[in-house]
């Protein structure tokens, strides 16, 4: 039986390449439900080679979340149901921005759940983050654009760094 909400450890699990406000959006009130949340950066993103290296994702990370006692960052290889089980998460959080998430979320949902018993809760994103990603966020700070209110300020100065390291300002 799953546990009750007060025992919960709760795996928020994601790319986060880079973090963004949804993101933060999400652990900030994981933050309140949960007595305990761990950020779970995977350590290679399934679709894509990533942006930002695992050291910089946690890196930006630990720095948002450091306002929030009960919030620690850390990483995973393979697969998210593994990783649940070797430390003991009782709860998987996903944030789900608009409805095409949902189907997807819906068979990793219950693929985790069949291969350890936990369940997966979903937080609506902010309405103010529904077309929020990283992604995007990455493709318009690329092409000059403003993401300022998108990111969290300390990711703001990663994505100015990593620019200025391939040579542009
Ligand atoms: O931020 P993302 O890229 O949407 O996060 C996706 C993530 C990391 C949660 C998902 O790709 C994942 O769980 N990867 C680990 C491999 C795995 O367990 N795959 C089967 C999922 S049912």
């Amino acid at each position: 039986m799953t546990s009750s909400l007060p025992q919960s450890h709760a795996i928020y699990p994601g790319s986060f390449d880079p973090p963004t406000n949804g993101h933060l959006d999400v652990i900030a009130r994981a933050s309140v439900i949960f007595p305990a949340v761990t950020v779970a950066v995977v350590v290679n993103p399934q679709k894509r080679s990533p942006h930002f290296t695992l050291d910089e994702r946690e890196e930006m990370l630990r720095r948002c979340t450091s306002e929030f006692p009960n919030v620690k960052v850390d990483h995973f290889r393979g697969l998210l149901a593994d990783y649940v089980t070797r430390i003991e998460a009782n709860v998987i959080v996903k944030g789900l921005r608009v409805v095409s998430d949902f189907e997807n979320e819906m068979a990793a949902a219950h693929m985790n759940r069949s291969l350890t018993n936990v369940d997966t809760m979903f937080l609506m994103s902010d309405s103010n983050y529904s077309f929020v990603s990283s992604s995007l966020i990455k493709e318009v700070f690329l092409q000059g654009g403003d993401i300022a209110r998108y990111v969290p300020d300390v990711v703001l100065e990663y994505m100015h760094q990593k620019r200025s390291a391939h040579g542009r300002k």
